[in-house]
């Protein structure tokens, strides 16, 4: 299938996205994490990018197409993909619009993750990276045993810089502001699946799979 996965920071997006990679073999594309990486290379890219990351704000709509389109026409793609946090905004919509039907393919769903704002700030504070193995746990939220995983391999749980209390409140305003708008863009065309994404993240897991129809 081939997925737009909208919804607020920390919605779940990316935890939702990894999964459907792990068990369907649908690409997982992040432009946030091919933008984190980037700036950790220190590409020429990655350092235009890193002052609108600190500060919450959405990166150039071109310097991600560029990221979106190259990562879309590898062959990878071919097996179906879920676009975790892109399009943000109606440039990007359109965008993708264009991108897709150049490459003659169309998306089977925009899915919705909806969470309450307040639960958003705890999760995002919460959230770390295992340095070990990638994965990404929660301090409030995550069992005991997974962060005990990681840090019995020797890992460290990063935080992201963005995950500060100041940008995360930024970043939820310029959500409500660009991204939320999207909501209609794909429920005039039939796409959207609204997702309750409230609850652990296998009962969440269920409820996308059901609004996928799988
Ligand atoms: P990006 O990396 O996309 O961040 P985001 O949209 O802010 O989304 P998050 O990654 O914070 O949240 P998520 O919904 O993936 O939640 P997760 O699953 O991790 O973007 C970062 C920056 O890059 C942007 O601010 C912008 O500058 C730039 N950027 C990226 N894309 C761009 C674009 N298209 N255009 C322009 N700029 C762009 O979960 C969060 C936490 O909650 C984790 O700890 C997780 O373990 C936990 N959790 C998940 N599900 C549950 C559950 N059910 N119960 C309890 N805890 C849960």
């Amino acid at each position: 299938m081939r997925i737009v996965m909208l919804g607020a920071p920390g919605s779940g997006k990316g935890t939702q996205a990894k999964r459907l990679e792990a068990e369907r073999g649908w690409l997982q594309i992040s432009t946030g994490d091919l933008l984190r990486q980037a700036v950790a290379d220190r590409t020429e890219l990655g350092l235009r990018a890193k002052a609108a990351m600190d500060a919450g704000e959405l990166v150039s709509d071109d310097i991600v197409l560029g990221m979106i389109k190259e990562r879309l026409t590898k062959p990878d793609a071919g097996r179906g993909f879920v676009l975790d946090g892109y399009p943000r905004n109606a440039k990007q919509a359109e965008d993708l619009d264009h991108v897709l039907g150049e490459l003659g393919l169309k998306l089977d769903a925009a899915v919705l993750m909806d969470v309450d704002f307040d639960i958003l700030m705890k999760r995002l504070t919460g959230r770390r990276t295992c340095s070990k193995t990638g994965k990404v746990l929660n301090i409030y939220f995550s069992p005991k045993e997974e962060i005990d995983e990681c840090l019995q391999a020797g890992g460290e749980l990063l935080r992201r810089d963005d995950d500060n209390e100041e940008t995360i409140r930024n970043r939820l305003e310029v959500y409500k502001r660009q991204t939320a708008p999207l909501v209609d863009h794909y429920a005039a065309r039939g796409l959207l699946r609204r997702v309750d994404a409230e609850g652990t993240v296998d009962e969440v897991h269920g409820r996308l799979l059901a609004a996928l129809g799988l």
